[in-house]
């Protein structure tokens, strides 16, 4: 895939902030679940480096699983039409999930999958996102580490265009025009 047209802007979460906040929720993750061993569910691909990192914060005996979903297209996922496209390997049913995000935007990926896991019959359901955008629900998410504005960010997993996964900071991406943007 071409590299997009524009630059890297602002660094909205530096390297450092997000190192403290990932260790402060895994030191809360740790004791909320003491005596269990949670399950994290990754939803691929952009929450691949921030549960990389989470996972090596709590002190339990976890295991993960990933998952990888995408919108039947652009224009409906607002709608919540999710769509599966790589399932999880472990039955779920009895264990304690902790679905894992990079970022809950409008919601509908994660409300679809809330539903879905929900009706595997886990022993417990919670969610750790990343980003939360300001003003979105966030009734649904035990544990939240950045409330982040409307502006299109990118790297720590979040990409534009598959690019800028691999930044540690998570900034702004300001595109040439903004046809380069996907809606
Ligand atoms: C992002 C993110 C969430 C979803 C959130 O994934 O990882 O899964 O969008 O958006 P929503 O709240 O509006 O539903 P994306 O579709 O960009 O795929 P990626 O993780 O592979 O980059």
């Amino acid at each position: 895939m071409t590299v997009p047209e524009g630059n890297i802007g602002r660094v909205l979460v530096g390297s450092a902030e997000l190192a403290t906040r990932v260790r402060e929720l895994g030191a809360q993750i740790t004791e909320d679940y003491a005596g269990r061993s949670p399950l994290l569910v990754g939803v691929l691909k952009g929450a691949f480096v921030f549960m990389s990192d989470l996972a090596r914060e709590i002190r339990l005996p976890v295991e993960m699983d990933f998952m990888a979903v995408s919108s039947y297209g652009v224009s409906t996922k607002s709608s919540g039409v999710v769509r599966i496209v790589k399932d999880l390997d472990v039955d779920i049913a009895g264990r304690d999930v902790l679905l894992v995000e990079d970022i809950v935007d409008s919601g509908s990926t994660l409300r679809y999958l809330l539903r879905l896991l929900a009706e595997r019959k886990p022993a417990s359901l919670e969610v750790c996102a990343l980003l939360v955008r300001a003003g979105a629900r966030t009734d649904d998410i035990a544990y939240v580490g950045f409330s982040i504005p409307d502006d299109f960010v990118v790297g720590y997993g979040l990409d534009v265009a598959e690019h800028y996964r691999e930044l540690s900071s998570i900034s702004v991406f300001e595109p040439a025009n903004s046809a380069s943007l996907p809606p």
